[in-house]
């Protein structure tokens, strides 16, 4: 707890008043940092317990700018799971920004898509997860200063901002999907067997990341908004070979329109 306030205070310290609103940028979405102004931005390794992200594609920066005037702070670089850090390391980024004065976060990724209705390069709202993995970010102690030691999942991901994304992306003309995010460990891309059985049980996209946040998110109280950028079809449903070049390649081409969408977003939420 007292590394958690330690780490906020630092943040303050460096970046001035804490922006209300976080974004973390998933694969499809690194480019949002370029449209920013009013920039200052520390590398991870410079934030006291941070873990320092090391997928090819991700920077490992936090940056506070304005995106369409609004004060935004985002991670450039997240954390996963598969890099080898523990759940507790993954939560506690998100436990600081909580402790510093965020409020909002908007977390983004790259899914696969599972929902056959999905092209590769659509951007879809998360209206819910599905995380049958054994792990928690909240596993152990619970600090009751943060939050419940059983805290409620029934509205994890906020109404009111999965719909002010809806009329952003229908005003931008920016087709958005929407569906249920299933957490895979990876790094190995599922298998088509494990996708049949996530779509039996109820999921339209499958990632990597996302869900680990929005479990430590809610536990502190932060509003969750979840834009997936789906950008392959997941295992098994077209008859071809997944590849981590074809996820970047499909992020890439949808980035602008995604860099659009929360440019509108956090100006409707901030
Ligand atoms: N599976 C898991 N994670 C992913 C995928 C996928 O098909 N595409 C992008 N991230």
């Amino acid at each position: 707890m007292n590394k958690i306030k330690k780490t906020a205070q630092f943040l303050i310290n460096e970046f001035g008043e804490i922006p209300s609103v976080a974004v973390i940028l998933g694969s499809g979405f690194n480019k949002v940092t370029e449209s920013f102004t009013d920039v200052k931005s520390l590398h991870y390794d410079e934030i006291d317990g941070f873990p320092i992200s090391t997928v090819p594609g991700h920077k490992g920066e936090l940056v506070v700018g304005k995106l369409n005037g609004v004060k935004v702070m985002a991670f450039c670089g997240r954390f996963h799971y598969y890099e080898g850090y523990s759940m507790q390391e993954i939560a506690f980024p998100i436990r600081v920004i909580a402790a510093a004065g965020v409020e909002t976060l908007i977390l983004t990724n790259a899914s696969g898509g599972i929902n056959e209705s999905f092209e590769a390069g659509d951007l879809a709202v998360i209206t819910d997860h599905i995380k049958f993995f054994d792990e928690s970010p909240l596993r152990g102690e619970n600090y009751d200063e943060i939050g419940p030691r059983f805290p409620d999942m029934t509205y994890a991901y906020d109404l009111s901002l999965s719909a002010i994304a809806k009329n952003e992306a229908m005003k931008l003309e920016i087709p958005l999907k929407r569906g249920v995010y299933a957490f895979m460990s990876g790094p190995s891309f599922e298998t088509p067997a494990e996708i049949r059985a996530l779509r039996v049980m109820g999921a339209d996209m499958v990632g990597m990341s996302t869900v680990p946040e929005c479990i430590t998110a809610v536990h502190a109280g932060l509003k969750v908004l979840g834009i997936s950028c789906v950008c392959n079809m997941a295992a098994g449903i077209l008859d071809k070979p997944l590849s981590h070049e074809e996820v970047i390649a499909a992020g890439n081409a949808a980035s602008d329109n995604a860099v659009k969408l929360l440019s509108a977003i956090v100006e409707k939420i901030a």
